[in-house]
């Protein structure tokens, strides 16, 4: 198989790593995530599909990092956004689509009665963390340790293996338990009576061994006198409309939303209750006041348009039906090519109608770094840029995802050689590396 041209690739790896560090403003997009035979940088995307410098066009498989739900440059986003643009992005007080985005927003969420918005999902979480803070009085907060991600800032990088430069204070004001393992979640409170300020977790994951219960997670916590902050970021427009929440008995304090709900552009949001989020306001003359979320860019108009027209779409065409649909296919597809290629105790499929994904092992059954390196590097020669997720967004098809299950097999006739014979035979360069790791 002719080997695809990564010419320009090349060059602006050159570029990027004298220029940026870490050559990327996402670790999860930099070099050491893919393969050395990968695309460097992407010059642009269209429904499914996008193309890297060299003019190769891949089918994507995680959208933005699951930010982009309908589509790249989808056509009724891109058109409400244009308006905006035309009349100004950014005043001395707040634009008029303000309250309209806030109004659409909370209509999703009847639980909760107040919103603010941010560009980051990061400013989301940490906001809600100090927002827990304040109306406890509490210090710690309190997280799922197997869980991967929940903000950039200090409170959560302090505990993880890449947290050189937060101060062990710092670190030692967040604790954690294991999200499928309730009792741990009741011992920390019982560790630290009365100091516990929040637990913030995601409310579902992919994987059925990460099954959490949630709505007793958020019992614990609110019996222990403790807000709870659900984590929608990836699971919000994905796992229901809004998301998870949708389907909880018991309601969580607060929630962070953000990838998905405005279809790639920067728009996030914490919601929550009256009670809670009113101390971030300026009303109540008197009292101490909450410096809560405020940035010079979290009501940008076309940003807020972006998110209105992505609601607008979601709830016009069952988007979630859509998504749902192509994920049991592609799980199914997936389980059936591996099967046919005899591969069950080597490539597990995780079947989820949100976010199938694919766990690459070796003889032994364990994850492979190697093998999994090895997996993406076939599969983006074929036209599959894949990280072992794949995202169903509105504009894929089911003969896109018949096409992965294609590249798919070829890719895994390549994988039972590297088991016979070394996964070095095969794989170019480097083995892909965590991000959250403490030494380069
Ligand atoms: C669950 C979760 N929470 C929070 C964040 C932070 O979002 P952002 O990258 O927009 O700051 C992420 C990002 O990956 C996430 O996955």
């Amino acid at each position: 198989m002719k080997r695809l041209n990564f010419e320009k690739s090349t060059e602006y790896r050159k570029k990027s790593h004298k220029l940026i560090p870490g050559g990327a403003h996402t670790y999860s997009k930099g070099d050491d995530q893919f393969p050395f035979l990968s695309p460097a940088a992407i010059s642009h995307g269209k429904g499914a599909y996008i193309w890297d410098l060299d003019g190769n066009k891949y089918l994507d498989c995680s959208m933005g990092l699951t930010s982009v739900s309908l589509g790249h440059a989808y056509e009724p986003v891109l058109d409400r956004v244009r308006k905006e643009l035309e009349k100004g992005v950014n005043f001395q007080r707040p634009s008029y689509l303000e309250v309209e985005m806030a109004e659409k927003f909370l209509s999703l969420i009847p639980c909760h009665q107040m919103v603010k918005f941010a560009k980051n999902g990061s400013a989301a979480t940490t906001a809600a963390t100090k927002l827990a803070r304040a109306y406890t009085g509490r210090k710690l907060i309190a997280f799922p340790e197997d869980h991967p991600f929940y903000s950039f800032d200090d409170w959560f990088i302090g505990k993880t293996a890449c947290n050189r430069g937060v101060p062990e204070e710092i670190q030692n004001l967040s604790v954690t338990y294991k999200s499928t393992d309730l009792a741990s979640l009741t011992k920390l409170f019982e560790k630290y009576p009365g100091q516990i300020a929040c637990v913030i977790s995601e409310p579902e994951k992919n994987h059925p061994s990460q099954f959490i219960n949630i709505d007793e997670t958020i019992r614990i916590t609110q019996k222990n006198g403790a807000l709870f902050i659900q984590d929608e970021m990836v699971t919000g427009f994905k796992t229901g409309m809004p998301g998870t929440i949708a389907r909880n008995k018991i309601k969580p304090d607060m929630a962070t939303w953000g990838k998905g709900i405005a279809n790639g552009f920067s728009f996030c949001a914490l919601t929550g209750t009256k009670e809670v989020m009113e101390l971030g306001g300026i009303l109540k003359e008197g009292e101490e006041k909450v410096f809560l979320i405020s940035t010079t860019h979290g009501g940008e108009t076309h940003a807020m348009a972006a998110a209105i027209a992505t609601i607008d779409e979601f709830l016009k065409h069952n988007v979630i039906g859509h998504m749902h649909s192509l994920g049991d296919y592609c799980s199914k597809a997936m389980q059936k090519v591996v099967d046919a290629k005899k591969c069950t105790s080597f490539v597990e499929v995780v079947h989820c109608n949100w976010m199938p994904s694919l766990i690459f092992k070796n003889k032994t059954g364990t994850p492979d770094a190697k093998l999994r390196t090895l997996a993406l590097q076939e599969m983006i020669q074929r036209g599959v840029l894949f990280q072992g997720i794949l995202l169903p967004s509105f504009s894929h098809k089911k003969s896109d995802i018949d096409f992965f299950a294609q590249c798919l097999g070829e890719t895994l006739d390549i994988y039972l050689q590297a088991l016979e014979v070394g996964v070095d035979k095969f794989l170019i360069g480097k083995e892909c590396k965590p991000v959250f790791r403490r030494m380069i």
